[in-house]
């Protein structure tokens, strides 16, 4: 990935690492409960969690293998994921550094990869694709999720800058047509799909990336300027003095190697 977009990340999320180990939207979820039960079904021996963050994926799924690799570009991400993997009795979990395109792994080493609540994130998400792919032993399950992109121009645009302005290392969502043409020209076979939403209470969210008081005026204009379709596409809820929460999509897939 380019050096700008990851001193990007790695400033968003090394100066937040401690509020993503203790965001409850993080630690559990239907999200994390359908990506465990995908994923305990599989029986695996060695799973590798992309992108770990504060560890909370990486944590459920020691639960239910042999061997966990919890990896993500934000050393003090991974130090903070470390403390609180430990702190919950989990000694299977091993901690590495680097980015998602180029992962320091063997071919075909890996029954099951995770990526949750990252993908969004990434400069190349087709390079981190065909690297999962690589990864992963044949019959092996990547299991995915991260927001949905809009179908509806206008509303994508309208979240973008939103996610941009809240976390300036959001690259971008993508649909579901676009995940699976990236999965299948990797080689992965989307077994299993669904979108649910997630609801995102505007004062955590935003105060979660440290945003100043200044960004986080302006980012609220913006929002009560923006067209009400926009704003309603994603179930924004505003009082007259405050907005309060808004719901976004999120796609889960199971995709295996052939
Ligand atoms: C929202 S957190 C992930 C949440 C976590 N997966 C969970 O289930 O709680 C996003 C993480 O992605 C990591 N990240 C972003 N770009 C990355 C890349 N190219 N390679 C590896 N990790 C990356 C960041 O450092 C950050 O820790």
């Amino acid at each position: 990935m380019s050096d700008a977009q990851a001193r990007r990340v790695q400033e968003q999320f090394g100066a937040s690492a401690a509020a993503y180990v203790t965001s409850r939207l993080h630690a559990a979820g239907e999200d994390l409960d359908r990506l465990l039960a995908w994923g305990a079904a599989r029986r695996p021996d060695r799973v590798l969690d992309v992108a770990t963050g504060g560890g909370h994926t990486a944590l459920a799924f020691a639960g239910v293998a042999r061997r966990v690799v919890a990896y993500d570009l934000t050393e003090p991400m991974l130090v903070a994921a470390r403390g609180h993997v430990r702190a919950r009795g989990a000694a299977n979990v091993e901690f590495v550094a680097g980015d998602a395109g180029d992962l320091p792994f063997r071919d075909e080493s890996f029954d099951v990869v995770t990526c949750r609540t990252a993908a969004h994130h990434f400069a190349d998400v087709p390079a981190a694709v065909r690297q999962i792919h690589r990864i992963l032993r044949a019959g092996g399950s990547l299991l995915l999720q991260d927001i949905l992109g809009h179908d509806d121009a206008d509303a994508n645009a309208f979240i973008l800058e939103v996610e941009k302005r809240r976390d300036p290392s959001h690259v971008r969502s993508y649909r579901a047509t676009e995940w699976k043409a990236f999965l299948r020209a990797a080689g992965l076979t989307v077994m299993e799909d669904s979108v649910i939403w997630k609801l995102r209470e505007w004062n955590e969210w935003t105060g979660r990336m440290r945003m100043t008081a200044e960004a986080r005026r302006a980012l609220d204009d913006f929002v009560r300027r923006a067209p009400e379709r926009c704003r309603a596409a994603f179930q924004f809820q505003l009082t007259p003095d405050a907005i309060v929460s808004f719901n976004d999509r999120q796609v889960l897939i199971r995709a295996d190697r052939d």
